[in-house]
């Protein structure tokens, strides 16, 4: 399982990185806004350190403004994935971007029907959000089921991005089910390394090696 981290915070990204936990990161208007710095700077310093696919998105609507802001995009970074909203003129734009060789990520999906749509389109990637779904009193993790249900009995080669996580029984549903690639928020990642247990034996561990180097 690919891990993508959801955030625009560099550092983060930095701290992530040095443990080889990411593949990719996942950049959103919401997230961008936290840093209060230009979407291009903050996107070029994100590429100096993850080599994977980082995912930018514009606000374009018609396919026409879409396709604009992702001729601009591109040029910030060689692995830049252009995050397209999913609607009748983000999917036009899809087929348009990914015939072009630029790869897309359709966002803002809520139905298993929208992911096949973005899947037909050619869409190299595609965003369910699940933590949304979840708070909207439905089984958000059903969808990825759905989901991956369905590019398989099609043989739908669009990556499937595990988003809108809020805790690490997310990212462990979301690997049971098979999904490729979670995006995960830093804090949801850094509760996924320890255990109690863990420190507890390395604690005893310790201890004993000590008695034994004495001897
Ligand atoms: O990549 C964006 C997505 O993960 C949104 O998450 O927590 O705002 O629903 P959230």
């Amino acid at each position: 399982m690919k891990f993508f981290l959801d955030t625009a915070n560099i550092e983060e990204i930095k701290r992530a990185a040095e443990l080889g936990v990411v593949d990719g990161v996942t950049t959103n208007p919401t997230l961008i806004a936290k840093e209060k710095r230009p979407q291009k700077e903050v996107i070029k310093e994100i590429a100096k350190v993850v080599k994977g696919p980082i995912s930018v998105e514009g606000n374009g609507c018609t396919c026409e403004e879409i396709l604009k802001e992702a001729e601009e995009f591109s040029k910030w970074a060689p692995n830049v994935v252009i995050k397209v909203p999913m609607t009748k003129e983000g999917i036009k734009a899809v087929r348009i971007l990914e015939k072009k060789g630029i790869r897309t990520n359709v966002t803002l999906i809520f139905s298993a029907n929208q992911a096949l749509i973005a899947g037909k389109a050619g869409a190299s990637f595609v965003s369910p959000f699940i933590g949304r779904l979840d708070d909207n009193g439905q089984v958000g993790m059903d969808l990825i089921r759905d989901i991956l249900q369905v590019y398989k009995n099609y043989g739908i080669n669009s990556e499937v991005i595990v988003a809108s996580i809020r805790h690490p029984i997310h990212v462990l549903e979301a690997a049971k089910a098979g999904a490729g690639i979670a995006t995960i928020p830093a804090k949801v990642l850094e509760s996924m390394w320890g255990h109690p247990l863990t420190d507890a034996g390395i604690k005893r561990f310790c201890e004993d090696f000590a008695k034994t180097a004495k001897l």
